[in-house]
């Protein structure tokens, strides 16, 4: 079964084909960042017109790579929400058009459900296998800094999440401060290399110690305001020399990223997983890749990383996911409205519920 994949809710016009929910026979993005860079941050109405611009080709692009004409797609996904409105409405009329002309079923996907999968698209075999379930998912993106527990009943809800900003947006946002331009996350990372993590000791949002609890009710949510405004007194007034910015930068990253392992582990631990997986955006960093390797390993949990190339937005994640969907007839009309934010309830993941051995 074949699906086209497309996706347009933030900066990236992407599309791809994938054959039954695993196999990507091509992922085409364009990214706008060049765009963007110049107000350190994307503009929704900037967005949408260079999506207008570049969904016809990319498009274009992903079927030609594929070998694949649109008559021959099963069925058409797209990124419906959350996101920026009139960047998936751009996505989501071109989808529309599509799939009514062509003559084929069109489901709506939600972008951050579509990161979850990113970590499964190479290794579909363990969302088939009943005894991977409870998943503990970690989806840290530039939008949403989420823990997720997937039970074999496909009803996944968000077990954590931060109550400021996203860790991708602490990354940015930080390295707007420093001056090390849009987007944060990838310069820090490659900064942080030549740094000491433990050169300033930055603090840990709702992770308690110094005397302060943390309240039971968010013990898995996160806060990455403190840091943020920690960093901005570190370095106000100072001119930095390399190692010095090496250092701060290596230090802020820690404590982000310590505080996103030590909850995903202690949740995975809590609600019993078999399985932690970890994609979005963020999911890139290679601090983090290792630091979340090392902790699961010490605490016997199995870690899925997602693949760099499906951590940051594509369509191959849409589209794979959409297969899904598809497959059980679970499709959407032509009226099927977009979203900004993410639906306080998660959908049913029906992978899940065709996991052979839960029927
Ligand atoms: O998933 P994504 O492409 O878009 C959203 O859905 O938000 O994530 C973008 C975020 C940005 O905040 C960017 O700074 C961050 O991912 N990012 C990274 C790295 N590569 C991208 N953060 C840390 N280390 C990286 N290597
Ligand atoms: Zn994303």
């Amino acid at each position: 079964m074949l699906t086209l994949g497309i996706e347009s809710s933030c900066d990236e016009t992407a599309a791809a084909v994938v054959q039954d929910g695993g196999t990507v026979l091509s992922s085409v993005i364009s990214s706008q960042i060049k765009l963007h860079c110049a107000y350190g941050g994307v503009i929704p109405e900037l967005a949408a017109r260079e999506h207008l611009k570049n969904i016809s080709p990319v498009v274009d692009a992903a079927l030609r790579q594929a070998g694949k004409g649109v008559g021959d797609m099963d069925g058409l996904a797209v990124t419906a929400r959350p996101g920026l409105i009139p960047a998936l409405l751009v996505g989501n009329a071109y989808a529309k058009g599509l799939a009514a002309t062509a003559g084929i079923p069109l489901v709506g996907i939600n972008h951050f459900e579509g990161h979850f999968y990113g970590a499964f698209i190479e290794h579909q075999e363990l969302l088939a296998d009943r005894g991977s379930y409870p998943i503990l998912a970690a989806v840290i993106s530039g939008g949403h800094t989420a823990l997720v527990l997937l039970p074999a009943d496909g009803r996944a809800r968000i077990v954590g999440t931060t109550l400021d900003d996203a860790a991708g947006e602490a990354l940015d946002k930080a390295a707007k401060i420093l001056g090390l331009g849009y987007p944060g996350g990838p310069v820090i990372d490659r900064i942080a290399k030549n740094g000491d993590p433990k050169a300033y000791d930055f603090p840990r949002g709702l992770v308690g110690g110094g005397g302060r609890a943390v309240p039971p009710e968010h013990r898995f949510d996160f806060s990455f305001s403190g840091v943020k405004t920690a960093l901005l007194y570190a370095v106000k007034d100072r001119s930095l020399n390399d190692q010095e910015l090496a250092d701060v930068v290596a230090s802020y990253q820690a404590a982000v990223m310590g505080v996103l392992v030590t909850k995903a582990v202690d949740a995975a631990r809590h609600f019993g997983a078999r399985l932690v997986c970890l994609s979005g955006g963020v999911a890139c960093n290679s601090y983090l890749r290792a630091e979340m390797a090392a902790a699961c390993e010490r605490n016997g949990l199995r870690l899925v990383l997602a693949p760099p190339k499906y951590c940051t937005d594509n369509a191959a994640m849409i589209g794979a996911l959409g297969f899904h969907y598809l497959k059980r007839g679970w499709t959407d009309g032509l009226d099927m409205p977009v979203e900004a934010r993410l639906p306080q309830t998660l959908g049913i993941f029906p992978f899940a519920i065709d996991a052979p051995d839960n029927k």
